[in-house]
């Protein structure tokens, strides 16, 4: 039986980090020509970076990179300026970071986050848990061989990260599109507690970074986006540790985006921080610049939409690089879709909406933990 003092204390609502961008706020008192108007404009600067526009709401605009881009230096100056957080596109993964069972290998998230501490950025870790990118040794482990494999790696990969981690997706992608569980090695091994096994381990590991649930597919009210809210809604009244769900966002020009923001708001409501955490949006033109705009239009008229971090930022480095899905072309052109997100990021700014920072856990912390073996293992 575990009690509630057992629960760990620390997971607190964490302190924003300041506005980089200061918001101009000049109040103008007018000349009363008829000695009887008096009239005031609140002004707002404009930003003209995308971190520092985002930063004017409270949220972040983050993109994902990766060591092997930074030998270009147009891409580097983008990167350094326009962005306020970072995540690995591949290297905090499990197959990069503990290739042998074991032995981690840190240097790709260890430089990522140098390089983004060095220039006040945050960082998302990206991903503790997945059924892809797992190392070839994982295969041949079943039952609680696996069990214990999953618990070691997220202890070690997010207790090295520790501090340093803003929130961190700890399991990618475990559902089906009917809105069941995807049946990966992960769920077929450990059956249906292993994602909460994996949260409450992150939690020991890192108690101070948020804790997400990251999938695509998440893009409106559907059968899949059904299944992840039973399940953060279960989370939370059984005091699992969880704080947010990222969505993902891969679109197109064709997406449905008509329940976008209520899916957004539905979370927000439920208790948990939301992020957009990997969009990108294949089409070209106005077409594209239409759905970042949609997409940053709902994400800051959420309270707890936290924020938008885009997968890759220039056409020249995307997995997706043949359907020019990234706000800057392969030649690091600024495309329509970068000042749509611009504008709305700016349109928003001084409404102070971005209020994504409550951990869920305040429900967490006032209810008694799972009782299972491995909380009494982690205790
Ligand atoms: O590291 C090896 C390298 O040693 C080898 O020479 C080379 C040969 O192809 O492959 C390299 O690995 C590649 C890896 O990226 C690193 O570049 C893999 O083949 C390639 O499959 C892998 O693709 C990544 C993909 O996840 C894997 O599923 C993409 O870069 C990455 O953008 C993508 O990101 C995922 C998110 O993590 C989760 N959501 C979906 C998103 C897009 O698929």
């Amino acid at each position: 039986m575990i009690s509630s003092t057992s629960v760990p204390r620390s997971r607190r609502r964490r302190a924003r980090r300041p506005l980089r961008a200061a918001v101009a706020t000049v109040a103008t008192a007018g000349l009363a020509v008829t000695g009887i108007v008096m009239f005031s404009t609140t002004a707002t600067a404009q930003a003209d970076t995308l971190g520092a526009a985002a930063e004017q709401s409270g949220r972040y605009f983050g993109t994902a990179t990766e060591a092997g881009y930074w030998g270009d230096s147009q891409y580097t100056s983008i990167l350094d300026s326009e962005f306020s957080s970072l995540v690995a596109e591949n290297g905090m993964k499990w197959d990069a970071t503990e290739p042998n069972p074991g032995e981690f290998n840190f240097d790709g998230g260890d430089q990522l986050v140098e390089r983004a501490q060095a220039n006040g950025q945050a960082v998302r870790g990206h991903t503790l848990v997945w059924h892809a990118q797992q190392p070839g040794w994982t295969a041949g482990l079943y039952g609680d061989d696996l069990r214990n494999a999953m618990i070691n790696h997220i202890t070690e990969t997010a207790g090295h990260f520790a501090g340093q981690i803003s929130s961190w997706d700890v399991v990618n992608e475990a559902f089906e599109e009917d809105g069941s569980r995807r049946q990966s090695n992960l769920q077929i091994e450990m059956g249906d507690t292993w994602i909460e096994e994996a949260f409450v381990a992150a939690d020991a590991a890192d108690p101070d970074a948020k804790l997400c649930y990251n999938d695509y597919n998440l893009d409106g009210i559907n059968a899949k986006s059904d299944g992840v809210y039973a399940m953060v809604e279960d989370f939370l009244a059984r005091g699992v540790p969880i704080d947010c769900v990222g969505i993902q966002s891969h679109l197109s020009t064709e997406s449905d985006l008509s329940t976008y923001q209520a899916n957004l708001q539905r979370f927000s409501d439920l208790g948990v921080d939301v992020h957009i955490t990997e969009l990108d949006v294949g089409g070209s033109g106005t077409a594209q610049a239409d759905v970042y705009r949609t997409v940053t239009e709902a994400c800051v008229a959420v309270e707890r939409c936290a924020g938008i971090t885009t997968w890759g930022f220039t056409d020249a480095y995307s997995w997706r690089g043949d359907e020019t899905p990234l706000p800057w072309d392969a030649n690091y052109q600024k495309k329509e879709a970068y000042t749509a997100i611009l504008d709305a990021l700016n349109a928003a700014a001084g409404s102070n909406t971005g209020q994504g920072s409550e951990p869920a856990t305040a429900a967490y912390e006032q209810t008694a933990r799972r009782e299972s073996p491995l909380v009494a293992q982690l205790a």
